[in-house]
């Protein structure tokens, strides 16, 4: 199911991350850019002032929460990440897919996002096309990441093109 993050989520949501982050992207990564992505003790008030804005679904299987995203706009998804005993299942493909929906319905003309290696095999595979490669720094640390793009119109247009 997936539904819009609500303030009581938090907590889940900050402990999927971390261990998507550790679990999931460290196959990518050295230890030191894991660390600096993710510290040992995440700053969980920054993470509720970021959460309450934007907007943010997140998917849940039987109750637990499996999977986060965020756009930061109605253009650009700032966060996705799943749980890493629900990966390869279709968490993030139905986040997407509820996130595209709600964007175009806000009138965006495309999404954007600066993706992970881990995640950008799922970016080339929802249509995303590479803009740049980019290093980013956190605490002193540099990442490599990738600024991605998928333009809405063309997407809209090759779909009614199919079923005409
Ligand atoms: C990237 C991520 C969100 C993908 O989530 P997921 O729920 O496993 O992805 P899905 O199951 O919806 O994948 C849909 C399709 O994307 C492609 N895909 C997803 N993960 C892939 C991988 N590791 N390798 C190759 N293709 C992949 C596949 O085509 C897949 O379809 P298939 O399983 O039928 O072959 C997840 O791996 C993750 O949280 N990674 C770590 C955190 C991270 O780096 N987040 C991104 C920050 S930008």
């Amino acid at each position: 199911m997936i539904r819009e993050y609500a303030p009581q989520d938090l907590s889940a949501i900050v402990d999927l991350i971390g261990r998507s982050v550790r679990e999931l992207a460290s196959r990518d990564y050295t230890s030191a850019q894991i660390s600096a992505w993710w510290p040992e003790r995440p700053d969980v008030g920054a993470w509720e002032r970021r959460l309450a804005t934007g907007t943010t679904f997140v998917a849940e299987r039987e109750g637990r929460m499996v999977g986060v995203l965020r756009m930061e706009t109605s253009e650009h998804i700032d966060l996705l990440f799943v749980h890493p005993t629900f990966a390869r299942q279709g968490v993030a493909r139905a986040l997407h897919d509820r996130a595209m929906r709600w964007a175009i319905d806000a009138g965006a003309s495309r999404l954007t996002a600066h993706v992970s290696i881990t995640a950008r095999p799922f970016f080339d595979r929802m249509g995303f096309r590479v803009v740049a490669p980019q290093t980013v720094e956190r605490h002193g640390v540099q990442l490599r990441n990738f600024r991605m793009t998928l333009d809405l119109m063309a997407r809209s247009g090759a779909e009614s093109d199919s079923s005409a």
